[in-house]
């Protein structure tokens, strides 16, 4: 904790998080040079969730860092019980901070009897207390139309740009591993100065993706593929094969959510994928450290402590992508 980004201005702000990512709450508590706040997560004998608030906190600022990712419905559960307990010992605000927001695939109805998760989580998330949201790369950005309380929606794009600028990469073309990215992978191009590409996917079911052509041309450059997160490593690794018989030349991988789910450790060991950069909005299971040096973890804790610093001081937010 070097001091410099200590907020001194107002001190009744205060971080806590449960048990989801730690590690990432640790980091962005250095970041802000505060500690985190005292509070137990834990279990009832019978599994249910028992929270308990070891420090004052009335008329506080609260920030809960909880990504909602494996267990899932532990993770949410821990989120909406420390939100209800910071709302019934009367902090002044309560910001529900999503690293990663689970269950953000179920975003409309495609087809009859099915629900909108997203938008369930959304209403949870508020009803139990939440005053705002602050959240990273959402599957699709009009999730922060389904709350009716301000949304902060930071984009991993910085993070990752400066990544590969430093790398250094010649002579590559950013590809979009379908057509719903193009709008993220556009962000990195035109951050990047980079061509762009598309490779045509169409889902079949969950597990299920079929790769069609690639629009854009990547015969003998290098490749980054971009996209908001991994789950069972269909969607990449099927773009990494269709990009190689395009021609491609290295393929690198740059994916905000390493979800890694299935049998993703095992598809993408064997993908022809040079690289796979993630960031750590979800902490990487044991299994997923087997990658070795194939998946290397950037860290958005500065992204986020400086967001969390900026709504504490009412300072803009987008400002922070524009300034890039
Ligand atoms: C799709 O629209 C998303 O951006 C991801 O490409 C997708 O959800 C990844 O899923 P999987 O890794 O299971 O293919």
């Amino acid at each position: 904790m070097d001091g410099k980004n200590r907020i001194d201005t107002l001190n009744n702000i205060k971080i806590f998080t449960g048990n989801s990512n730690v590690a990432l709450v640790e980091k962005v508590c250095d970041y802000l040079s505060i500690p985190l706040g005292n509070a137990t997560v834990g279990r009832f004998p019978d599994g249910e969730i028992d929270v308990k608030v070891d420090e004052d906190v009335r008329g506080s600022d609260i920030f809960i860092i909880q990504s909602t990712c494996s267990p899932v419905n532990d993770s949410l559960a821990e989120l909406l019980i420390l939100i209800d307990c910071f709302k019934r010992a009367s902090s002044a605000r309560i910001t529900a901070v999503l690293p990663y927001y689970g269950y953000a695939r179920k975003d409309r109805k495609d087809e009859g009897r099915v629900p909108i998760t997203a938008k369930l989580v959304a209403n949870l998330i508020t009803k139990a207390g939440a005053d705002r949201v602050l959240t990273m790369d959402l599957h699709a950005a009009q999730i922060q139309g389904f709350f009716d309380i301000p949304v902060d929606h930071l984009l991993a794009f910085p993070v990752f740009s400066e990544y590969y600028r430093e790398r250094d990469l010649s002579d590559f073309v950013v590809v979009s591993p379908d057509v719903g990215g193009i709008k993220i992978a556009r962000q990195y191009s035109n951050h990047l100065n980079a061509r762009l590409a598309v490779v045509d996917k169409r889902r079949m079911g969950p597990e299920e993706t079929e790769v069609g052509f690639v629009i854009g041309d990547v015969e003998g450059r290098n490749a980054i593929i971009v996209d908001d997160l991994i789950a069972t490593g269909g969607s990449i690794c099927q773009a990494a094969r269709v990009l190689k018989e395009k021609g491609a030349k290295d393929i690198y991988v740059g994916v905000t959510h390493p979800v890694l789910c299935g049998a993703a450790i095992e598809k993408l060991s064997e993908a022809p994928i040079k690289e796979i950069a993630v960031t750590d909005t979800i902490p990487l299971s044991g299994h997923a450290k087997s990658l070795g040096a194939k998946i290397k973890v950037l860290s958005v804790s500065s992204l986020l402590g400086e967001a969390i610093k900026r709504i504490h001081t009412n300072m803009s937010i987008s400002s922070m992508f524009t300034e890039h």
